[in-house]
């Protein structure tokens, strides 16, 4: 209840009297009181006043449980969401999650991690206050083989989310790290758990550069984050539910087909190495080719120099650009 009355006091942006909210969420005036007690404990500043009501004073966001559910727009993505203060890695407490039943759509979310995992088996540095580390429960019902491509779901619907919250535009380096101005912004980890060739349930998590902060000398060069890109401070609950409506759009559209004939469009163009020369970095040998954009089922496809063309499976392969990082 505490999260629809914010939602409700957000949307009205004026005096909510205390009569009309017992009446929507049919409780008791002392209910309605206590939900408001504890929601100023957390931090909103919330006004009452005799005879008008209840009025959300300060519009900055109180990043935790309330806020996430407060502004999520979804029919299922984000719902619940499971917020902590600081986890190991929201991948890990996710896949616990799943595995104790948690459905479809369970968004965990954490201020801070303390064993935040990268790919390739790095480390993935999670600072508290500053930056948005989630992970989303899926459990599809179609062959493993096709997971790879829900990282590219995720990789658009967090482009699109940051476009949306924060009006720069967000490009993607194929498969899935998201990029400003040639920079990385967010990286995305996809686990899978399969028995006996079927899906239990994947975790894709993503950690998105936020607030402003110091980055470690080794990716100082190759790191931003969103607050030094679009100059203004970003509210990182409202960023991640903006990635949840688009990833709800987007899923949908690929289960339509279970490809990316749909879904190849939106990507390309968003895509920062199109139509750039890139590096495979195929365990097989390395080559140089023009990137052409992806296929239906997410790989992309490179062209060599005597003309032929490449699938590249983002399993298998990292692309570069041949200057630098994209
Ligand atoms: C990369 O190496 O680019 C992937 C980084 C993925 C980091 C995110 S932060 C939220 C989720 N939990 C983790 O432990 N890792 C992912």
């Amino acid at each position: 209840m505490k999260s629809k009355i914010l939602s409700l006091l957000r949307e009205r942006g004026d005096y909510v009297s205390g009569q009309e909210l017992c009446e929507r969420f049919g409780v008791s005036r002392t209910a309605v009181w206590k939900a408001i007690g504890q929601l100023k404990k957390e931090g909103f500043s919330i006004e009452a006043v005799q005879n008008r009501g209840y009025r959300l004073a300060q519009m900055e966001e109180v990043f935790g449980q309330h806020e996430l559910e407060s502004r999520m727009g979804t029919k299922w993505a984000g719902h619940p969401v499971a917020f902590f203060e600081a986890l190991d890695s929201t991948n890990i407490r996710a896949k616990l999650e799943a595995e104790r039943g948690a459905p479809e759509g369970t968004l965990v979310v954490a201020d801070m991690q303390t064993a935040g995992r990268g790919r390739r088996g790095r480390g993935w540095s999670s600072p508290a206050g500053v930056n948005a580390y989630f992970t989303l429960i899926l459990k599809p019902d179609f062959e493993p083989g096709k997971t790879s491509m829900l990282t590219l779901v995720m990789a658009l619907a967090v482009a699109e989310g940051i476009t949306e919250t924060c009006g720069v535009e967000a490009c993607i380096k194929w498969p899935n790290d998201i990029v400003i101005g040639g920079k990385k912004v967010c990286g995305m980890l996809t686990e899978l758990s399969v028995q006996q060739e079927y899906i239990q349930h994947v975790v894709i998590g993503a950690g998105v550069n936020v607030g402003l902060q110091e980055f470690v000398p080794e990716i100082a060069d190759t790191a931003t984050c969103l607050e030094r890109e679009c100059g203004r401070k970003v509210p990182r609950a409202q960023l991640i539910a903006n990635i949840m409506k688009a990833f709800e759009t987007y899923y949908e559209k690929f289960l339509e087909t279970l490809d990316f004939s749909e879904l190849k469009r939106p990507y390309d163009e968003r895509l920062v190495n199109c139509g750039r020369e890139v590096r495979v970095m195929d365990p097989k040998g390395e080559y140089t080719g023009i990137s052409k954009g992806i296929n239906s089922t997410g790989e992309l496809l490179v062209e060599r120099p005597d003309g032929s063309e490449t699938a590249v499976y983002a399993g298998e392969v990292s692309v570069r650009g041949i200057y630098g990082y994209v």
